[in-house]
């Protein structure tokens, strides 16, 4: 039996200690959740949903709601869907039946690190793919050429990118597919911010542009939603369907609820309305950010993100991420996340996606924070 050593997810563990015992929450990556009765709407919806039967549905997904999830997509059907829990069990099953030991994957870092971790444990070699700031964080074709090789496996990628709010354009989307191809490699692709852009259209996926690809999403980030627990891969016909496969030996299905109110979200005019709700909120909650960096300036340093709920601030105090996130929770109540739970100390992700009232308010208790610590050490005491 091959036993797999576990790699901690330093980012979600963090998370789950923290998020529903603390009184400020900017860990966040999505937007303020809507409550189901933002969702459900009118009387008639309401009882389509109570009458619900809660057996076990297509165990890839309603049909309705892998159509409904097709229409994200060009050109895409019902059959290149399979439906998950989360974006997360998305990725866990991309990565497991693509991995073998002695397999390399080449990762997009910083980046949410579960394929990250996922590669080490399961192939054995994670190689760092890293966005640069000073290239405002965009990904080098010739790094990717440099570093991919017959070993890679696996090119993943996360567009737009949690933590810096990158987004990848179809040029270059095509190019990495291109390297991958000439390697042989598989391209995963976590689409989960898609939807979430600041400014313009929708991120281009990586649907259409290689036969190799993968992309993953689901509703928890743009569409506000993470508590359906409702993700999806999208594929080939066949790839989708070897992946139902191992699909069954995870969760079987998603909730009979979460199937029915996950169809109701894409539905056409939910789908607009939510995703114009995301960029409202974004857009206006930007502007608290934005002006907050410039007040202290001296401490942060933050590109705009083009897309999701989170910036991703560089700041000037002679300290550990870690330590100062911890400092934070503990003395002020404000959880935000290190840096180095995307390997990159010396940076801090704030979550930008709650209600604007609530943001003013953990803003100025870790504004007041870093200028004492910074005080402190510069004082040394
Ligand atoms: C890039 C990325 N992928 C996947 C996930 C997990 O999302 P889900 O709730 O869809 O499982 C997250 C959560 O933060 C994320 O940032």
């Amino acid at each position: 039996m091959v036993c797999l050593e576990l790699e901690t997810f330093h980012l979600e563990r963090f998370q789950s200690t923290w998020e529903h015992a603390v009184e400020y929450n900017l860990a966040e990556s999505g937007v303020q959740p809507l409550a189901l009765e933002e969702l459900l709407g009118g009387k008639d919806v309401v009882e389509r949903f109570m009458k619900r039967s809660l057996g076990y549905v297509h165990t890839n997904g309603s049909p309705s709601l892998r159509r409904n999830i097709s229409e994200l997509y060009q050109d895409a059907g019902e059959e290149n869907v399979l439906v998950t829990n989360g974006s997360s069990e998305a990725n866990f099953l991309a990565a497991w039946s693509l991995l073998e030991r002695g397999d390399e994957a080449l990762v997009m870092l910083p980046n949410y690190a579960q394929v990250w971790g996922l590669a080490k444990m399961m192939g054995g070699a994670a190689v760092p793919l890293w966005l640069r700031n000073r290239r405002g964080w965009n990904l080098d074709l010739e790094e990717v050429k440099e570093k991919v090789s017959r070993k890679t496996k696996l090119v993943a990628i996360c567009n737009p990118n949690n933590p810096t709010g990158a987004v990848i354009d179809r040029t270059t989307l095509r190019g990495i597919c291109e390297i991958a191809e000439d390697a042989g490699s598989w391209v995963l692709c976590d689409e989960v911010y898609r939807g979430a852009e600041l400014e313009g259209g929708m991120t281009p996926s990586v649907w259409g542009i290689y036969e190799k690809a993968i992309a993953t999403s689901g509703l928890s980030k743009a569409f506000g939603l993470p508590g359906l627990r409702v993700g999806w891969i999208l594929a080939r016909k066949d790839v989708a369907n070897r992946l139902w496969a191992y699909h069954d030996y995870t969760t079987i299905c998603v909730s009979a609820a979460s199937d029915f109110l996950a169809s109701l979200a894409l539905e056409a005019d939910n789908k607009a309305r939510i995703l114009s709700r995301t960029r409202r909120l974004l857009t206006s909650n930007w502007s608290i950010l934005e002006r907050w960096f410039g007040r202290h300036s001296g401490i942060f340093a933050c590109e705009k993100p083009k897309a999701g709920a989170v910036s991703f601030a560089k700041y000037s105090v002679n300290e550990n991420s870690t330590l100062i996130a911890e400092r934070l929770v503990r003395e002020k109540g404000v959880l935000i996340v290190p840096g180095d739970h995307f390997l990159m100390d010396g940076y801090v992700r704030i979550g930008y996606g709650s209600d604007a009232g609530r943001l003013e308010k953990s803003l100025a208790l870790v504004s007041d924070f870093f200028e004492r610590l910074g005080k402190r050490i510069r004082s040394g005491s």
